[in-house]
């Protein structure tokens, strides 16, 4: 008895054991479905956002343009302006007031710069009162994400 109580104990202990770890790979697996679904549905609505934000950007294309083939106009080209340093479009003549700003146009950046031009870039000549609109400024902004430096769209 003595040497059979040591053995009950250990099986039982590798039975224990195991329950526990299929039930971890249950969760586990749960969690991978929910976030590879999360991601989807995060990927969708971006799409989504910046399909609204291409009817939304028919306000600045009156002096931006876009995309492959897009010319400095009013406005410089806004190919690639996410991450980009305020005021270095090439061969677009800046006021001072956007060029020295030293800012850089962060989603979050833009997003404050959208909303009014005027009070985050003092003097600028982008004469526009801002998208006034929060869910707007989101569409645009994630429609301007899309196009590279290029201004072919990245994947
Ligand atoms: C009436 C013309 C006009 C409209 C409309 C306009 N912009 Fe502009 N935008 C400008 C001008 C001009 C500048 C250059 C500002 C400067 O140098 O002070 C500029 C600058 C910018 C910049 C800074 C670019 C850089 O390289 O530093 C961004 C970003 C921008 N505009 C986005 C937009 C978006 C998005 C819209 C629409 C919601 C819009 N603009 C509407 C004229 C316009």
């Amino acid at each position: 008895m003595r040497t059979s109580e040591p053995t009950l104990t250990r099986l039982d202990g590798i039975c224990t054991f195991s329950r526990v770890t299929e039930e971890e790979d249950r969760v586990v697996r749960i969690g991978v479905v929910a976030v590879t679904l999360l991601l989807a549905m995060a990927g969708s609505a971006r799409a989504q956002d910046a399909a609204a934000g291409e009817k939304d950007f028919v306000v600045c294309r009156a002096c931006h343009q876009i995309g492959p083939g897009a010319k400095s106009a009013v406005g410089p080209v806004l190919n690639g302006v996410i991450g980009r340093k305020a005021g270095t479009y090439p061969g677009y003549t800046y006021s001072d007031a956007n060029r020295d700003s030293g800012l850089v146009w962060t989603p979050e950046e833009l997003d404050k710069y959208l909303a009014s031009p005027q009070t985050v870039v003092p003097h600028t000549k982008m004469i526009f009162p801002g998208l006034k609109d929060e869910k707007k400024r989101k569409n645009v902004i994630a429609f301007l994400e899309q196009f590279g430096p290029d201004g072919e769209k990245k994947q």
